[in-house]
């Protein structure tokens, strides 16, 4: 283990961001200390998706390391009891219930259902941090009740971004750096780790507003492509901070990994904007 990550491990109530699931250096990030908490964040738009399904009433997310794996999986589970969701290329694939568009994910369409959902590099990244002591989904649209939830125990917090293709990306990052200015923010404070990738996210975040957050968000890379895909409401809805304030958690389970939630913190598990 490099000398950076004993000194952070050892230290609780510290904070560390890797911009993409293979860390800058390309080394595979090793989490496989049992106390530390892991969140992975696809603000464009796994996790955004992932948090409003749990919260429209669906019963899991049990994501997989790709489309394909996620048809393989759902073609062996009971079809009135799950739905296959994910995207290729930003859109539905041929056979899928649904695609990526948290806007799709509403009461009518998911309560009671368990969610088998394969993206691009969302739920792959989320894969890849299993072994964590404690694995959430992040997005804005839950921000502050994840930092409670990791303020709970204190334990190390590794801020996992999904990136685009192995690289990073502006939406991840952005999070990734707002996210540890608010636990550096607790009453007792979380220390930010001092290596780049880190820095380059809070220096990224700097003081930036909630009412900045939808043009930041427009402005990015893959903001561009969805709103030309014709997803520019997903795009509104993922900077719509604090507006799903449910933490879904990874489960361990010997046969399959699978997200729940646990119970919302206010009334807004009926609502999707615009339904
Ligand atoms: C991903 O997991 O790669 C993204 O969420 C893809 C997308 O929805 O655009």
């Amino acid at each position: 283990m490099a000398d950076k990550d004993k000194i952070l491990s050892t230290g609780r109530r510290t904070v560390r961001v890797h911009l993409t699931p293979g860390g800058v250096t390309g080394e595979r990030i090793a989490i496989s200390l049992a106390e530390e908490q892991a969140v992975v964040v696809d603000v464009l738009r796994a996790t955004t998706t992932i948090i409003q399904a749990l919260s429209s009433g669906a019963t899991a997310v049990v994501p997989c390391l790709s489309p394909e794996d996620a048809l393989g999986l759902s073609g062996r589970l009971d079809p009135a009891r799950v739905l296959l969701v994910g995207e290729k290329g930003g859109v539905k694939p041929p056979g899928f219930d649904l695609g990526n568009s948290p806007l799709d994910f509403t009461p009518a369409r998911v309560r009671g259902k368990s969610i088998v959902m394969g993206t691009t590099n969302g739920t792959r990244a989320l894969l890849s941090v299993a072994k964590a002591g404690r694995v959430f989904a992040g997005a804005f649209v839950n921000l502050s009740a994840l930092v409670e939830e990791l303020n709970q125990t204190g334990d190390p917090v590794r801020i996992v971004c999904a990136g685009q293709h192995g690289q990073p990306c502006g939406e991840d990052t952005l999070f990734a750096g707002w996210l540890a200015r608010e636990l550096s923010h607790l009453d007792e404070p979380y220390a930010v780790s001092g290596d780049i990738e880190t820095r380059l996210a809070v220096e990224m975040a700097g003081t930036m507003e909630p009412g900045q957050l939808h043009a930041a968000l427009q402005a990015e890379e893959h903001g561009r492509t969805l709103a030309g895909l014709g997803f520019a409401g997903d795009v509104e809805l993922a900077s719509s901070l604090d507006s799903l304030p449910v933490v879904p958690r990874l489960r361990h389970d010997p046969t399959r990994l699978e997200l729940v939630g646990p119970g919302p913190r206010s009334l807004a598990r009926d609502k999707v904007p615009g339904h």
